[in-house]
């Protein structure tokens, strides 16, 4: 969570830093601040709240210093305040420190330090870090900073300056995502690429414990032993970037219109429709390990969980795998062996949640062959996996997760095709699914041809207080999945459930103002959720089904329903998941909820 960006060239580094807070505010934003030196004097702005109002703070001021750090905050310890806003200083106002992350001893460091006279101004753990290098520091700058990490216990992205080192910017990172860009004798940190679009294509991905400092003409990287390291520049593509709106009114409605593209590109180049099967070059390093794979645990977090769950069904019709699949969060309790006929998948699109790279490092320390679908190219958890499949489906902006959900699902079936193959899985059954597949573009633009009935339905049950999602079977997770958007972006309670268990509970909830979501595909689940849905009815519940145009019996028990084309049972969650995903859009818009930016969440979950 939380977005830095630092600066060091020969430009005037204030509007560069609130540019690129700008596009990293959607990371975290309660809070914002920056720092520059001026005249030898270290300069900080902060403010509550977002970015826009700390470029109004920092309109009228002269500055013309060339180097800075800046962040936007989501904070976890100490609340949102100017005071706990970063940078956060040292006693003498010299040293400033932005940090992505938590320091998990900052309490027993705070009072080492208070014990030796140092003041502390803030509630925040970060603080810690800027008196503790103030206290290390003799005459040696950088040495003091590697003695601090040393001290230090949790995760980490650091960017730090002194008013006394002219154009010098260093930056630490154990654990948080933090990046440096090379441009023409300037040079950036920031906790991603996004934020550097339009300042340089040219990137370093640190790995943990490394540190970088960076001058307005050069550049190095070392390691925690003070070694200079010889670091890979990538470049990016322009796809990479494709940050703006497009015109249209959210970057969450922009990415739901965007699927029939993110589909294609999630299977583009990887099907071989006259062999019936997939051809996944990211696995191909570990392709003779994968045949001998007994068990699969799949980890991951929120709507990548969902995707998860869907991919067990998924890799369960296609595989002879054992498929298990464990919430990254609570991955680390389970007392699992790992050994090396077990392969671990995550998904993530940011590549950086903290659960999910913990569990994996978990899993690494086990000895399983570790397996990655990320979207956000050079990413922690892309650089810790063996091998892995990415997304390609360019930056996801909206802090709810669209165009990656549906595109994780193409990418879980062709790696299950991928091994399927190998085992039972007939030239028949590969082709048939691959055909089904490469019509799920057409198929996603039909639903979105319907835009504007379900904009009247979201209008209609916008006035609700509490839903109820269900489903059964690949549809199970599509009502969690439906659940959690409306939740995450319009603050109302849902719950997703499987059908067969709201019998044993929820269903007491039921009356006339709790409406039901069902989802009624045509397939092997249709009756049994018939029959739930006459049990909600019998309760005076209302009835919204997602369905496909075919399903005359659900369509006349239904108070209103939207239809969905029709494909292959493992693949009609990615079709039903668009309208609830349009569904949970407007009726945030219809509440007026800031859509892009929902209350206390954060697009990049780097704390754990
Ligand atoms: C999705 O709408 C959420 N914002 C959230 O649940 C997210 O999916 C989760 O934090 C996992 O993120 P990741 O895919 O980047 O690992
Ligand atoms: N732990 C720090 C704080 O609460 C940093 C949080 C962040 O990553 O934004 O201030």
């Amino acid at each position: 969570m939380c977005g830095i960006i630092s600066y060091c060239g020969k430009r005037p580094a204030i509007p560069i830093l609130i540019d690129g807070l700008k596009r990293l505010e959607y990371r975290g934003y309660d809070s914002a601040g920056l720092s520059t030196v001026d005249n030898n004097k270290m300069v900080t702005i902060k403010t509550v709240g977002k970015v826009a109002k700390l470029e109004n703070k920092t309109a009228g001021i002269q500055n013309s210093s060339t180097f800075g750090i800046a962040h936007t905050r989501w904070a976890t310890h100490g609340k949102p305040s100017e005071i706990n806003a970063h940078p956060q200083s040292d006693c003498t106002n010299k040293i400033s420190v932005v940090h992505n992350g938590i320091i998990e001893n900052y309490l027993e460091l705070r009072e080492e330090l208070q014990k030796k006279g140092h003041r502390f101004k803030s509630q925040t753990d970060t603080e810690v870090v800027a008196h503790l290098i103030e206290d290390n520091y003799e005459d040696d700058l950088e040495v003091a900073i590697l003695k601090t990490v040393e001290r230090l216990v949790g995760t980490f992205g650091l960017a730090i300056i002194h008013s006394d080192f002219d154009h010098r910017v260093f930056i630490v990172k154990r654990g948080s995502p933090i990046i440096i860009g090379i441009g023409d004798d300037e040079y950036f940190a920031a906790s991603d690429s996004n934020a550097l679009a339009p300042y340089t294509h040219k990137m370093i991905y640190l790995s943990d414990d490394e540190f970088a400092v960076l001058n307005s003409n050069k550049y190095y990287i070392k390691n925690m032993k003070n070694q200079i390291l010889e670091k890979k520049i990538e470049i990016l593509e322009e796809d990479d970037y494709q940050v703006d709106k497009k015109g249209f009114e959210h970057y969450m409605l922009k990415e739901i219109f965007e699927q029939p593209e993110s589909i294609k590109n999630a299977f583009r180049g990887r099907i071989i429709i006259n062999e019936g099967v997939s051809k996944l070059g990211g696995l191909e390093p570990v392709v003779d390990r994968l045949k001998d794979i007994k068990k699969m645990i799949i980890i991951s977090c929120g709507t990548s969980y969902h995707a998860g769950l869907v991919g067990r069904y998924i890799f369960e019709s296609l595989t002879e795998l054992d498929i298990e699949i464990e919430l990254a969060s609570e991955f680390r309790y389970r007392r699992l062996k790992l050994d090396e006929d077990v392969a671990v998948l995550a998904i993530s699109q940011s590549g950086e949640t903290a659960d999910t790279l913990a569990a994996i490092k978990e899993a690494k320390r086990k000895g399983a062959l570790l397996l990655g679908i990320v979207n956000a190219v050079g990413t922690s958890i892309a650089q810790i996996t063996d091998a892995g499949v990415y997304n390609h489906a360019g930056p996801e902006i909206g802090v709810a997760s669209t165009k990656i959900y549906t595109s994780q699902l193409v990418i879980l079936t062709l790696m299950a095709l991928f091994i399927g193959r190998y085992q039972s899985i007939s030239f028949s059954e590969g082709n048939e699914i691959l055909c089904a597949l490469k019509k799920l573009p057409d198929q996603v633009k039909d639903i979105l041809k319907n835009d504007n009935q379900i904009k009247k339905i979201a209008s209609k049950y916008s006035g609700y207080n509490d839903f109820l999602y269900i489903g059964r079977l690949y549809n199970y997770p599509t009502a969690m999945e439906g659940a959690l958007k409306l939740k995450e972006i319009s603050y109302i309670h849902a719950e997703g459930y499987p059908a067969g268990e709201m019998k044993h509970g929820p269903i007491s909830l039921i009356d006339e103002n709790f409406p039901t979501i069902a989802i009624v595909p045509i397939d092997s689940t249709y009756d049994k959720m018939i029959n739930n849905v006459h049990e909600i009815k019998a309760r005076n519940g209302k009835i919204l089904s997602i369905t496909n145009e075919k399903a005359e019996k659900i369509k006349k028990l239904s108070d209103d329903f939207i239809c969905v084309p029709q494909t292959i049972p493992i693949l009609q969650p990615i079709l039903n998941i668009i309208p609830l995903q349009l569904f949970a859009y407007y009726v945030a818009r219809e509440k007026g909820c800031d859509i892009d930016k929902p209350r206390n969440l954060a697009k990049s979950v780097t704390v754990e």
